[in-house]
């Protein structure tokens, strides 16, 4: 079959995307260097969510938007087969390097290279914040395509209303990248559209300047 060429074609906002990433991807892995250690509150929804893919058919599970890897290896050190996707090279090098031990390779949730119906677990921490709203429904069919039923998607988020462009990074260097903060129920909303159940909506630190918030759904 033919494809056709425009098909394929990258939108703007993800090659902004990839790019300030590549440029910064030393900056952030350093500033988050040791997070999990210091967020029991991440921790504990990530042993529950782990906990769930081990009762429920096992894994592997896919960390989408992997960053610098931190929390594949966290799932993998509970005992789940689990392996991250990015967006952006330079990340991959990063994982790569950190944690050496698991696979990591480069991709887009947006067109997930994965069979329908592979993994028993999608994790998305603060990856979906750099999605367009008119995108998130296609995302959310992606997750819910590559999980078997009875598996589960956990995505972290940062909740609000505003778009923030950011065209400084952590290194000082210029980037151009945009962070679409959104309600819990919005995020819900998109998975139901797909076909998830959602198990739960966590808001994290509802007083903080930049409360976050988890969501886990169950593929039926
Ligand atoms: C804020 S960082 C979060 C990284 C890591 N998950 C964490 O919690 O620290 C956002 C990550 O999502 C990746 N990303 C952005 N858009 C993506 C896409 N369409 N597909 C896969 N990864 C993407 C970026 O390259 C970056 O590594």
């Amino acid at each position: 079959m033919t494809q056709d060429a425009g098909a394929h074609q990258e939108p703007a906002w993800l090659l902004r995307t990839r790019t300030s990433y590549d440029i910064d991807a030393s900056g952030y892995a350093e500033r988050v260097h040791g997070l999990l250690g210091a967020r029991s509150d991440l921790r504990a929804h990530l042993d529950v969510f782990a906990e769930f893919v081990r009762r429920d058919g096992g894994g592997p599970i896919v960390d989408v938007g992997c960053g610098p890897g931190y929390v594949a290896r966290y799932l993998h050190d509970a005992g789940v087969e689990t392996f991250g996707i990015d967006l952006a090279p330079e990340m991959v090098t990063i994982a790569r390097r950190d944690h050496p031990h698991i696979h990591f390779r480069q991709g887009t949730m947006t067109d997930l290279d994965l069979e329908d119906r592979s993994v028993g677990g999608v994790v998305a921490f603060w990856s979906t914040i750099h999605i367009p709203d008119d995108s998130m429904p296609h995302v959310a069919g992606e997750f819910f395509r590559v999980l078997r039923p009875n598996g589960c998607v956990l995505i972290g988020f940062h909740v609000g209303d505003a778009i923030q462009h950011s065209s400084t990074g952590y290194t000082g260097a210029p980037i151009s990248v945009d962070t679409h903060r959104r309600r819990p129920g919005t995020m819900s909303d998109w998975l139901r559209e797909a076909g998830f159940r959602i198990e739960w909506e966590s808001l994290l630190r509802p007083d903080d300047e930049s409360p976050g918030a988890l969501v886990l759904a169950r593929r039926p």
